[in-house]
């Protein structure tokens, strides 16, 4: 999938403001637009009254960046602005994620997530569950190492 600029514009406006920097989570970016050039990566946005079409000059609450491979789906990048949490975004736009990945035939999404990250909660509240845990697998920019944890859910 390719993406128009604005799109990219609106992706890294929620980017440079969701992602906590001591985690260094964030993708920069030359990144996003690379993944989304290579053809099997998906996208979706969110405006903060849940449209997934945000008018120019509209601020975006929020965004997902995913990855199909054959009939599988791994979530890349989820994220809510922190100024429109705990409105029921994140749940809206998961459940958007979802409904798009079965209706387009897959048979299982895949994500993995720091250890501790309360996005935890709102993936389990989704039927998510934990498959397995690699010790230390994140290294913070201050040299800090954290668990990562698979999560997945078959359709
Ligand atoms: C995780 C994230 C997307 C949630 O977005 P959100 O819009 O606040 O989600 P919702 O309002 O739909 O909340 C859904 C539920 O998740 C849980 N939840 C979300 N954030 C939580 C927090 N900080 N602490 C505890 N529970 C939380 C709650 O159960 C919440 O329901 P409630 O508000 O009715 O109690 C957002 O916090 C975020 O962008 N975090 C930073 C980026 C990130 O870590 N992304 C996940 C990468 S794996």
């Amino acid at each position: 999938m390719n993406a128009p600029l604005d799109d990219i514009d609106r992706i890294m406006s929620v980017m440079e403001r969701a992602f906590p920097a001591e985690f260094g989570e964030a993708w920069n970016r030359r990144q996003v637009i690379e993944a989304l050039l290579v053809g099997n990566c998906r996208y979706g946005l969110i405006g903060a009254d849940g449209d997934d079409q945000i008018p120019s000059g509209q601020d975006t609450a929020g965004f997902f960046m995913s990855r199909v491979v054959l009939d599988e789906e791994e979530l890349l990048l989820f994220a809510i602005v922190p100024e429109h949490r705990r409105k029921g975004l994140g749940h809206q736009l998961l459940s958007r994620f979802l409904e798009t990945a079965k209706q387009s035939g897959m048979s299982r999404v895949f994500l993995e997530m720091r250890k501790g990250n309360p996005a935890a909660i709102l993936y389990a509240a989704h039927g998510f569950i934990q498959i397995g845990t690699r010790p230390s697998y994140y290294r913070t920019p201050d040299g800090n190492r954290i668990d990562a944890i698979s999560q997945e859910l078959s359709f």
